[in-house]
């Protein structure tokens, strides 16, 4: 069986990060949309590294919920999984999801790169929440040292290793989903917990179902993504996913060899 999966920030939600849209988005009366551009990266970066350090803070003291254990669970269970993720978290990994079965299409919150030359930090889950320093000794100049970590290659502004609202995607990561897209027929694609806003995000999930196989969506909302799909659960995620799993699992076992 081949399974693709599609999750967003609502898979996180019961493991206590906040959405992106819905209630508790809000950080000090600042919508995360106002933060998540390179606008506001220029205009006042250490207000934006502030924002990314406190989910740094709050993703390292989440566990992965029940919703990201059955995601690992299928893919261990799948012939081919693929996972395409818009949350720039890491509890799919700690769920125990392999890198390989996993695309961080929106980044990675633990990353952090040079806005200048590309040179890259990785922050890890067990270091420091605050940015890379010591800001002040490798500034080009002593200002912009003082309120945002700075390239220890060129001087040029860190920033976190994220994909920011008008900013590319990866090319690399594109080329992962569609190959995997372009590599057989798609079982069954489950998207889960995304208000599915963006173009790219609702058309892989419909090329997947239009090469035949089941398109279910798990939301307590409606989306754009809901009339096209097959089925419709509108539960939370750590709920719906564990009984879907056991309905699957039961269907396997039902099937002649
Ligand atoms: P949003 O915050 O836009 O949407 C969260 C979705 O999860 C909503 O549709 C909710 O109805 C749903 N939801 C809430 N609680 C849930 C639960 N317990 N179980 C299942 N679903 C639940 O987050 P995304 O759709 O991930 O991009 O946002 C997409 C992108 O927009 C993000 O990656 C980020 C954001 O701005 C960038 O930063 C580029």
């Amino acid at each position: 069986m081949r399974v693709f999966v599609i999750t967003g920030a609502g898979i996180s939600a019961e493991s206590g990060i906040p959405t992106f849209r819905g209630a508790g988005g809000y950080w000090r009366n600042i919508d995360p949309m106002t933060l998540a551009t390179p606008e506001a990266f220029g205009r006042d970066p250490q207000l934006v590294w502030q924002w990314y350090n406190e989910r740094r803070s709050k993703i390292r003291a989440a566990q992965p919920n029940a919703a990201h254990e059955v995601v690992a669970n299928l893919a261990r269970q799948a012939d081919e999984f693929l996972l395409v993720t818009q949350n720039v978290d890491d509890l799919h990994a700690r769920a125990g999801l392999p890198n390989d079965q996993m695309v961080q299409i929106h980044g990675d919150i633990f990353e952090t790169r040079c806005s200048g030359c590309g040179y890259k930090f990785d922050a890890g889950r067990g270091a420091s929440p605050e940015p890379p320093a010591p800001c002040a000794a490798q500034a080009h100049d002593g200002r912009l040292g003082s309120i945002a970590p700075t390239c220890p290659e060129c001087g040029a502004l860190m920033r976190p290793g994220v994909v920011w609202f008008g900013e590319m995607l990866d090319p690399r990561k594109i080329a992962m989903v569609e190959d995997f897209l372009a590599g057989g027929a798609v079982d069954l694609t489950v998207v889960i917990g995304t208000t599915a806003l963006f173009g790219y995000i609702i058309d892989w999930a419909i090329r997947a179902r239009d090469s035949g196989g089941q398109l279910i969506e798990i939301n307590p909302d409606e989306t754009p993504l809901s009339r096209h799909a097959t089925k419709v659960i509108r539960e939370a995620a750590a709920i719906a996913l564990p009984k879907l799993a056991s309905g699957l699992l039961g269907q396997r076992r039902r099937l002649p060899e």
